[in-house]
């Protein structure tokens, strides 16, 4: 049985130095090639949900999946949901097993995102649950100015203030990564990170992991990151497997065929990444 509290994974993480990817996930077959990745590297996996993608696969189905999925091997594997902005949704995903939530509060003014990040961190340990929070502007990767602007960036100072106030068990920051993908390559601020890192001294979140260079990556998880979130390169292994298949003449019309395709591919790419953190 190796289905294990998300932070309880993370922790582990930050104490020996090492980065853990954490996966979007969507249907039956992203949770289960992100699972059988981490079987095959040896190594720990989140497999996380963004919000509104359980209105096509719900918490508790990705949770008895998960679960079941992580019960075969001797790995650990966590939960998470990503992206929240709503206590009830919160609630009814802790419930349903999601012991890792992340309450992203980032766009609201600061004293508001302390208090709500706060007020989440409550309900959070009620449920036994870790939580994550985010501060900065983590935007998108098409805008260059979203993730080379340092005014946008994560403050330190503000970092431990809201760690303080909070409760929170980690924290999301900006320091020169986006969502999706990246129009320039980034180029992360390491000293920021380890200037938050030395602060907090909690593990920190990568959000944006797509498109980092593994160099960047590597030297992101010795200044202190321990969480790295990755959906955009993922959901491209995919497709680009299905279509590699359907283009080299496979039968479009089989879909067992082109998800045996995509697990191939994607499976390759799923390894690398658990390794390059780890
Ligand atoms: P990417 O899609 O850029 O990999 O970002 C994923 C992410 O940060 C999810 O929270």
């Amino acid at each position: 049985m190796s289905f294990e509290k998300a932070g309880d994974i993370i922790r582990d993480a930050y104490k020996n130095k090492y980065g853990v990817a954490s996966f979007n996930i969507f249907n039956y077959e992203t949770i289960k090639f992100a699972i059988d990745a981490a079987e095959q590297a040896e190594k720990p996996v989140l497999v996380q949900l963004y919000p509104g993608f359980q209105s096509y696969i719900s918490f508790e189905i990705t949770a008895e999946i998960t679960k079941l999925f992580a019960s075969k091997i001797k790995v650990p594997v966590g939960l998470h949901l990503d992206h929240c902005h709503d206590t009830d949704m919160l609630r009814h995903a802790m419930r349903a097993g999601f012991l890792s939530v992340m309450y992203d509060g980032s766009r609201l003014p600061f004293d508001e995102n302390i208090k709500n990040t706060r007020e989440v961190a409550k309900i959070a340990k009620e449920f036994g649950a870790d939580v994550e929070a985010e501060l900065g502007n983590i935007g998108s990767a098409a805008n260059v100015d979203e993730y080379t602007d340092k005014s946008k960036f994560t403050n330190p100072d503000d970092a431990l203030k809201l760690y303080n106030e909070t409760g929170i068990f980690s924290l999301a920051v900006a320091v020169g990564n986006a969502h999706g993908n990246y129009a320039v390559l980034p180029n992360l601020d390491f000293e920021r990170i380890k200037t938050i890192s030395d602060k907090l001294k909690t593990p920190l979140v990568l959000h944006g992991g797509s498109g980092i260079p593994d160099d960047q990556l590597r030297e992101a998880v010795k200044c202190g990151i321990a969480k790295i979130n990755v959906a955009t390169e993922y959901f491209h292994a995919f497709y680009k497997s299905v279509g590699e298949y359907i283009n080299n003449g496979g039968n479009r019309e089989d879909i067992f065929s082109c998800m045996k395709a995509a697990q191939k591919n994607t499976n390759d790419f799923l390894v690398e990444k658990i390794n390059v953190l780890n």
